[in-house]
Parts: structure tokens; C-alpha cells; sequence
């Protein structure tokens, strides 16, 4: 995968405290075109904090941002919008109540006017949340007027996904822990959905817990531990095993019986 292109997002030298608090120290990250990099790490190793500071949640001590070659002041979720960077979190912060064409547009409602009066524009509203279901996050809903509260877990993470992407020119998603308190059925729609997403041309950022799913989606791992980067992985060339041993500070892979001399 893309090694030499240009990073679409670069954080540099990320430094940010909580009073007497190190939450991260210089930490280094590159996102490139077409990629899913997953963030790992234990409790407190400051992922959240690293997102937080990408989308404008947090201002970093010290540090920049980059995107697409271009240095950003990124100092409000506004600035971060405004740079392309879009985030789902675990709640996905929908209403329950509205369909899916409005929670997409939710504060953002396309408005065309009538005698010079303005009015949401409903059919075009419609029209456009299929065209970023179907082009963007490749999906089809049952019943788009459906109310939100009726879809699966699946569907709302799309719908919330939607959102994200709509809008600004979308350059990197992130997603915090997505999958934490989903079935195992709405597990495999939100990992298709996150490949999917990917293939249509969007790289994502994504947080979890569970290498499982980070080896099954991811192309990077980048492995936090105690608020800077304790190593990158590539998936095709490594393991869980090494990557718990980076997350917990301890050397597993030279461990594993199959890799000893068999004449040791
Ligand atoms: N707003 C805050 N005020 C004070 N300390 C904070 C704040 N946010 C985070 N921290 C601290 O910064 C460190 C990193 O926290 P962070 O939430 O980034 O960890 P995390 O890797 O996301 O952990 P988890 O896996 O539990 O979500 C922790 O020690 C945490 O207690
Ligand atoms: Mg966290």
C-alpha cells in the first residue's frame, strides 16, 4: 500500500498535557490514501486524546497537522470539519426519531425557495442521502423513511457514517471504537461497512480494542503506549502476538515456539 504517496493526514510531534499529566509526547502519525490505520493500545495510552486533538476537541501543547501536504490550524471541531476530518463515535449520536435523510442533513438541510420563501428541500434531500449511501459507504436502506430508531445496529452506523462523510469534501473518517458494544452479527455489517467505505475511496482511522477485528480490517497497526507511539506494524507482515507485545511493553514474538531454531 501506498508507502511512497503522500500522507493524506500527517500529526507531527503531537504533544499534549493534563495538568502534570503526560497524555502524549511527541507522537508521530501518517494516514495514507486509501488505508484503514487501526490505533491500539491499553487503557489511558491516550487514543482518545490523540483523536480529540485531530478533531478539534483538545488543543495540542505542541505539534501540527497536516492534510494533503497543507498545514491546518485545527483549534475547534469546526477547523477540523473544515480540514475534511470526520468522526463516528460509538454512540453515534442519531435521532431516533427522524429518518435517515434528516439525520444525515441534521443542521445541514439543503433549502430551495418557493416564491422567495425558503423550504427544506425534502426530495432533494432524499435523492442525495441514497446517492451517499449507495456511492460513498456502498449501501442500500430497505425503507430510507424509515425512522432511524427501526434500522439494525448496522444500518444506524451507516446512516451515522452518512453524516460523517456529507457535506465537506471528506478526507478521513475516524472511527473510536465502533464495534464495542455491537452482536456479532452487527459486528461483520460494521466491519463490511468499514471496508467499504475504504474502497470508495475514503482512509480511515480506527480505534478498538479487539485485534481480532483490527487484523481482519486494518492494513496498519499504530500501537500507543503510555502517550507515545511504541511501534507501527504493518497486518500482512506481522501478528497479534507482536502487536500485544508492543502494547504491553513486552518482547511475545521472539517467544513463539515456531519461530525457534529447531535445533535449540
Ligand atoms: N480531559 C482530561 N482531563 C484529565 N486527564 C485526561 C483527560 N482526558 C484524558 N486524560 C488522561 O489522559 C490519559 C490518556 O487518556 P485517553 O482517554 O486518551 O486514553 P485511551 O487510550 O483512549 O484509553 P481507553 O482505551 O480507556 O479509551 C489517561 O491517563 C487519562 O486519564
Ligand atoms: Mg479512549
Amino acid at each position: 500500500m501506498g508507502e511512497k504517496a503522500q500522507p493524506v493526514l500527517q500529526m507531527k510531534q503531537i504533544s499534549k498535557s493534563f495538568g502534570g499529566l503526560r497524555a502524549l509526547v511527541d507522537v508521530d502519525l501518517d494516514l495514507y490514501p486509501n488505508e484503514i490505520l487501526a490505533i491500539v493500545g491499553d487503557n489511558g495510552a491516550g487514543k482518545s486524546t490523540l483523536i480529540k486533538v485531530l478533531t478539534g476537541v483538545y488543543k495540542a501543547d505542541k505539534g501540527q497537522i497536516w492534510v494533503d501536504g497543507k498545514i491546518m490550524k485545527i483549534h475547534t471541531r469546526r477547523d477540523s470539519l473544515d480540514a475534511g476530518i470526520a468522526a463516528v463515535y460509538q454512540n453515534l449520536g442519531l435521532v431516533d426519531t427522524l429518518a435517515a435523510p434528516a439525520n444525515i442533513f441534521l443542521g445541514n438541510e439543503p433549502i430551495k425557495h418557493v416564491l422567495g420563501v425558503p423550504f427544506i428541500d425534502n426530495a432533494g434531500m432524499r435523492k442525495k442521502a441514497v446517492a451517499i449511501l449507495r456511492d460513498r459507504i456502498g449501501i442500500e436502506l430497505p425503507d430510507i423513511d424509515e425512522v432511524t430508531r427501526n434500522f439494525s445496529g448496522g444500518q444506524r452506523q451507516a446512516i451515522a457514517i452518512a453524516r460523517a462523510v456529507n457535506g465537506a469534501e471528506l478526507k478521513v473518517l475516524v472511527m473510536d471504537e465502533p464495534i464495542a458494544a455491537l452482536g456479532p452479527e452487527e459486528t461483520r455489517h460494521t466491519l463490511d461497512l468499514i471496508r467499504s467505505v475504504r474502497e470508495r475511496g475514503t482512509p480511515i482511522i480506527l480505534i478498538s480494542h479487539n485485534l481480532n477485528h483490527v487484523f481482519e480490517v486494518a492494513d496498519r497497526v499504530f500501537v500507543m503506549r503510555g502517550g507515545v507511539c511504541a511501534g507501527i506494524v504493518e497486518v500482512a507482515k506481522s501478528n497479534q502476538r507482536e502487536v500485544l507485545g508492543l502494547i504491553v511493553g513486552a518482547d511475545f514474538g521472539e517467544a513463539e515456539p515456531a519461530s525457534l531454531p529447531q535445533s535449540a
